[in-house]
């Protein structure tokens, strides 16, 4: 074999890689009118690292991980923090969650967990706060009050009684349609503790506050659900700003509700359906969201994805970057007080959706 072509065929292949690159991280950019105070995040959400046997490990899921972490240690400008939107695990084991806390262990930023229910079920959390913290908290930085919470606890009979085994009710969780799932909700301990936390912050401070199940009602057969959105909602009402983001879904949706704008970000393992193509739905998906274009099942990759967030006078603008998919960017319209597309909101300005054969 010729040593230096093979050198120069990698490199090239190397090349392209990176140029290929849309990496599945979400850079939130926090813009104020005096810029001095200007801030970054960057958000990864629902890696699902999955373990096989031994030391084997689902690769796709690996890979996307591995991908984010690695893209955001070379972000420019560099992030105040990390967020990671919760689904680090499938199901929940130590091999699952230790494997995933290695590969996040590569970023070289002060890193932030939110709890998915993938995470959650087989020991409600005990091992993923050994290692990662606290389930809910909050913190203040540069101007903006943070608040996590876990929004994907269920009723205690659920959880506690109709299940023989942990193993079982892990894998009744997660599951995206199974009809034995049960609805996620923050409940009522989170929900005095919030209520205290906020009794403390001035109403004029930007909120930002970081769950894993969508704060507001979309579809319950799937879980893109909050059992008691309303009641968390109603807290966050007074704040003249407030910026849900959420993982769990895998798709680009947006809402408006009151003060309260809502982003979901992509995950970095694979995309899920939206709710309305499946017939016997009864989707609630916010009637502004445009949805993102169908996923192509020949492409890993396709439709995960990363986003650019830049949160203007408080209120959140979003640039999505779609592998194989065109650049969406959905900005709040302080005209129509609700984030838009900038492109694609109009219903005759929609992409079709791509054909599949
Ligand atoms: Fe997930
Ligand atoms: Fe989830």
């Amino acid at each position: 074999m010729n040593k230096s072509i093979h050198r120069r065929d990698f490199l090239k292949g190397a090349g392209a890689l990176a140029l290929a690159a849309s990496l599945p991280i979400n850079l939130v950019e926090l813009a104020f009118a005096d810029s001095s105070q200007n801030f970054t995040f960057a958000y990864i959400s629902d890696a699902h690292i999955q373990h096989i046997s031994g030391n084997k490990f689902v690769r796709n899921w690996d890979r996307g991980l591995i991908r984010a972490v690695a893209e955001t240690n070379l972000l420019t400008p560099k992030p105040d923090f990390v967020f990671f939107g919760g689904d680090l695990a499938q199901l929940g084991t130590k091999p699952e969650l230790d494997h995933g806390a290695e590969i996040m262990s590569s970023l070289r930023y002060k890193t932030h967990y939110v709890m998915g229910e993938h995470d959650y079920y087989l020991d409600m959390g005990e091992y993923w706060e050994k290692l990662f913290g606290p389930q809910y908290y909050s913190f203040d930085h540069k101007g903006v009050h943070f608040i996590v919470l876990n929004s994907v606890r269920t009723y205690d009979d659920w959880t506690y009684n109709r299940w023989p085994t942990a193993e079982q009710r892990m894998l009744e969780m997660a599951g995206l349609d199974n009809p034995n799932g049960s609805p996620f909700m923050v409940g009522e301990v989170q929900r005095k503790w919030l209520k205290e936390d906020l009794d403390k912050v001035d109403k004029k401070t930007p909120l930002v506050v970081l769950s894993h199940s969508p704060l507001q009602k979309i579809y319950k057969g799937w879980n893109f659900w909050t059992e008691d959105a309303e009641e968390i909602q109603a807290l966050l009402q007074p704040f003249a700003k407030v910026s849900v983001i959420y993982g769990h879904v895998h798709q680009i949706q947006y809402n408006q509700i009151g003060n309260i704008s809502f982003n979901a970000v992509m995950a970095t393992a694979w995309p899920w359906p939206y709710p309305q193509s499946y017939a016997q739905a009864e989707s609630l998906l916010p009637k502004m969201t445009v949805p993102m274009n169908r996923a192509d099942p020949f492409f890993e990759r396709d439709a995960t994805g990363w986003q650019f967030i830049n949160m203007n006078s408080g209120n959140v603008d979003m640039t999505f970057t779609l592998y194989n998919n065109a650049v969406r960017t959905v900005r709040y319209n302080p005209k129509t007080g609700r984030p838009e597309d900038v492109t694609y909101q109009a219903e005759d300005a929609r992409i079709p959706a791509q054909t599949h054969y």
